[in-house]
């Protein structure tokens, strides 16, 4: 018997011993069909909680199409069902332990919500403005790379939901189809995010091509280094036997298999070459001094110069301390992401919606300051806007909803935000995203 049949069990006794009380007897609330049931013997009683046992069953069953979602969650498993292993260990995997992974879903269950009443809500406003451009909501779309390996639609499935649904887009470095394609199925520029390489010239040419083809900004990711301990992915590689030779020719090791020290960097350095070679933003690039795409030669100079030589907005992703973020504006970046790559860098086990207010101290209001790790609600959205958010991104749902059913998935999980987002806005009274104020919140002692 399931843990919801026994709950159900107890509730029904109580319920019938109700039923017989004299209190109860004759009041209309258990009148009918109802009081009948509640009364039947236990033949009746198997029969309605195999009914019940069914639906649990039921309800624990993997969703089939986008609208049998009820939450972004629920395109989890159907995405593991749908990729295959090694690949399915990329999108999932944190480092060591997850934990960074789990804390950053969990943080968000210490901010709760003071919800106002009397408020008219009749119209809900969830627009936004970043950096003069209006967007429908404040939810973005994270940069994912290598999002074929989910689902051939892959990033243009992306861009295309991006673009059906009015949301903001961040291309990967290694993404799997170019900018300039990209750009066309959204219908409308998108971010590039920057992965330098250890050789400035791959770097400046990225940004130059990523400005040529319209992009309004340029995102340098900051919090990854090479060698970070994607355990996860390795267990998931060492059961993934099949010969993936379409999308993994022999060479780049990348995070691959474990290895680790300087097995893991000869390795990787030797193939680079070979893995840029499938990633169309280093079509026609020089790679032959790129030994490592994760460089660990970046520093505020770098900044600098990357500054200097950027002819749009810049912003960097991986913040997550006060220091950094005055640095930053210090060295005339004009936005931040508080990020922790969805805890595939480092185990910090501090959640990026804890990061998010010391950050907010360092910018002192002088640029906008997105957040991601760890949003799957719409309460989540709601609560990184009040904490102080221009705009709130999100990785792994999106490639979930994509790798289970391409771009319909996308959009599907899109619309789940939005809905769960107007929804807490009218429960809480808030009637557009600039409502969504200090005073929405309070943080629960742990
Ligand atoms: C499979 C995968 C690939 C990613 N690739 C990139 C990338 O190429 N560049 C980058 O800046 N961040 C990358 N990220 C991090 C995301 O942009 C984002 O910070 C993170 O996914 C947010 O956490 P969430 O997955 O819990 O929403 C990746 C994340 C995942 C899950």
């Amino acid at each position: 018997m399931s843990a919801a049949s026994d709950q159900f069990r107890t509730r029904r006794k109580f319920l019938k011993m109700l039923c017989t009380s004299p209190l109860i007897a004759g009041s209309s609330i258990l009148a009918g069909g109802l009081a009948d049931l509640l009364c039947a013997e236990p033949l009746e009683e198997k029969h309605f909680l195999g009914w019940l046992d069914n639906l649990q069953q039921q309800s624990d069953s993997i969703i089939s199409s986008p609208d049998q979602a009820l939450d972004v969650m629920d395109f989890e498993p159907a995405a593991r069902k749908a990729i295959p292993p090694a690949h399915w260990g990329y999108l999932a995997t944190g480092v060591d332990d997850d934990a960074t992974v789990r804390a950053n879903r969990d943080g968000y269950s210490h901010v709760q919500i003071r919800a106002r009443r009397l408020v008219d809500v009749t119209s809900i406003d969830t627009s936004r403005t970043i950096f003069g451009t209006q967007w429908d909501t404040p939810i973005v779309l994270s940069p994912v790379g290598s999002q074929k390996a989910f689902h051939p639609d892959g990033e243009l499935g992306v861009a295309r939901a991006a673009r059906t649904k009015g949301h903001l887009m961040m291309l990967s470095t290694v993404t799997t189809a170019s900018i300039e394609d990209v750009i066309a199925a959204r219908g409308g520029p998108v971010w590039q995010q920057l992965y330098p390489t250890n050789a400035w010239e791959v770097g400046r040419a990225i940004v130059k091509r990523a400005e040529s083809a319209g992009a309004p900004a340029i995102v340098l990711t900051v919090d990854l280094l090479e060698g970070s301990n994607r355990e996860t992915l390795f267990r998931a590689q060492r059961v993934d036997t099949r010969q993936c030779s379409t999308c993994h020719k022999s060479g780049y090791t990348g995070f691959a298999r474990g290895r680790s020290g300087a097995a893991a960097t000869s390795a990787a350095s030797s193939g680079v070459a070979q893995y840029l070679s499938r990633k169309p933003m280093f079509d026609g690039l020089d790679v032959s001094k790129v030994t490592n795409l994760l460089a660990s030669n970046l520093n505020w100079d770098f900044v600098k110069r990357l500054r200097d030589t950027v002819r749009v907005k810049l912003l960097i992703k991986g913040i997550v301390t006060r220091e950094d973020a005055q640095l930053a504006v210090e060295n005339g970046v004009d936005g931040l992401i508080v990020s922790n790559h969805g805890g595939r860098a480092e185990e910090t086990l501090r959640p990026t919606i804890e990061s998010l207010p010391e950050v907010l101290e360092g910018v002192a209001g002088k640029v906008p300051v997105i957040v991601d790790g760890g949003v799957r609600r719409g309460t989540d959205i709601f609560k990184a806007l009040a904490l102080g958010a221009t705009a709130v991104g999100f990785g792994r749902p999106h490639s979930w909803g994509l790798g289970a059913f391409g771009q319909a998935g996308v959009e599907a999980v899109l619309e789940i935000y939005r809905r769960e987002l107007r929804t807490i806005m009218r429960q809480a009274g808030t009637t557009s995203v600039d409502k969504i104020t200090h005073d929405c919140v309070i943080r629960r002692l742990r």
